[in-house]
């Protein structure tokens, strides 16, 4: 688990004024929406004793501690405490962590890490959203999956042809499976590739009658990695039928992971679609959890001495290189450290405002030293 990446919290529509305590990257965080109703985001860490913010109430602009009612605002600073009264001096090393949050696509996404914004990978944009003709739907689900592994999943365009019957076209020709040259893109923050893909015919019903399309055909299908945790996925059924995909990866421990996806498409552009697109990406996704549930080791492993690549495997061979190349950077979470301190140390992810002021009741989190993985991959 990384950290200095943007992260989905939840959906828009699942946080109010009531405190919600979310996990991720294996810490725990309270995300609540203020008088404006502007979503924010803490460490659920109290800092007087330890106490669960997110069990707590929000009282104006702050959540209250249910232990001792101490209230941080939004900016993870300490505003009042109750036992001292109104005239005690609050201490700066009350602070919690706060963590910068932006609402968009339907989606509350956080930045969890310390990097000044001007450095901050930025959010995996979506050209289409709001535009005419476009239409989204959005969906998550939680499962028994390394983000990582799932990210790589969605880079690897051997498996459709045997995980999904959705893809599978209905020959038994020894090209079906065979994967065609990949024509890669690299993007600022990631890597794609478009490739063709012999599809079968549409299934009778609204998306045949809608494309026109009743025979099996190569269509053009590209996806990318964003980051270290979003995936973009584009599938043309005809040249003018598009659907684009945009998927975001949150771990919840190191092999637990919520995934959001938003799917956009240009046809079948009424409400009364959505239930079947969403209907139709759970049946495919379900096939890839079955599958990614039993993958062993469940993390991806350190060096790929073993396993055995193919071609086919390029691309997440290149977003590995990428993650190695964040963790030499030093945004790596040392989860073994962690571990062994479970239950006697609460860290912080480290926020923005950790560069800025000292002094701060909790250690921030353990991170695998870069320098080290630098040198190990120069050697
Ligand atoms: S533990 Fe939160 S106010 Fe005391
Ligand atoms: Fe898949």
């Amino acid at each position: 688990m990384f950290i200095n990446f943007w992260y989905v919290a939840g959906m828009a529509h699942d946080f109010t004024e009531k405190p919600v305590k979310v996990r991720m990257l294996g810490q725990n965080f309270v995300v609540f929406r203020d008088t404006a109703g502007k979503a924010q985001c803490l460490s659920n860490v109290c800092t007087h004793r330890g106490g669960s913010l997110a069990g707590g109430k929000v009282i104006g602009d702050t959540v209250a501690c249910p232990y001792h009612g101490w209230q941080f605002n939004g900016a993870g600073q300490c505003v009042k405490i109750p036992s001292i009264g109104k005239d005690g001096k609050i201490p700066a090393r009350t602070r919690i962590d706060a963590y910068p949050v932006e609402e968009k696509y339907g989606l509350i996404f956080v930045f969890l890490g310390d990097l000044p914004e001007s450095e901050r990978p930025p959010i995996q944009e979506i050209p289409e959203y709001g535009q005419d003709g476009w239409r989204a739907t959005r969906q998550h689900r939680t499962r028994n999956v390394n983000f990582q592994r799932a990210i790589e999943n969605g880079l690897d365009p051997a498996h459709n042809a045997f995980v999904h019957d959705t893809h599978i076209t209905e020959t038994d020709s020894d090209e079906w499976a065979k994967v065609g040259a990949l024509d890669f893109r690299e993007t600022p923050w990631g890597i794609g590739f478009w490739n063709k893909v012999l599809a079968p015919p549409l299934a009778e019903g609204r998306m045949r009658e809608a494309s026109g399309r009743a025979e099996a055909a190569m269509i053009e299908v590209g996806t990318g990695h964003h980051a270290a945790n979003a995936v973009w996925t584009y599938i043309h059924p005809t040249p003018r039928m598009f659907i684009r995909q945009y998927s975001w990866q949150t771990p919840i421990e190191e092999g637990v992971t919520a995934g959001y996806l938003v799917t956009m498409r240009n046809f079948l552009t009424t409400e009364e679609h959505d239930a079947r697109i969403i209907e139709r990406n759970f049946y495919v996704s379900n096939q890839d959890d079955a599958v990614l549930a039993d993958v062993e080791p469940v993390l991806t492993p350190e060096d790929n001495t073993h396993e055995n690549f193919t071609p086919s495997d390029a691309p997440l061979a290149r977003y590995r290189e990428q993650m190695k190349a964040w963790q030499a950077k030093g945004w790596r979470i040392d989860t073994a450290k962690v571990v062994e301190n479970a239950g006697r140390v609460a860290y912080a992810i480290p926020s923005p405002q950790r560069r800025l002021h000292k002094g701060w009741a909790l250690d921030a989190i353990p991170l695998v030293d870069g320098g080290r993985t630098a040198q190990a991959a120069a050697e």
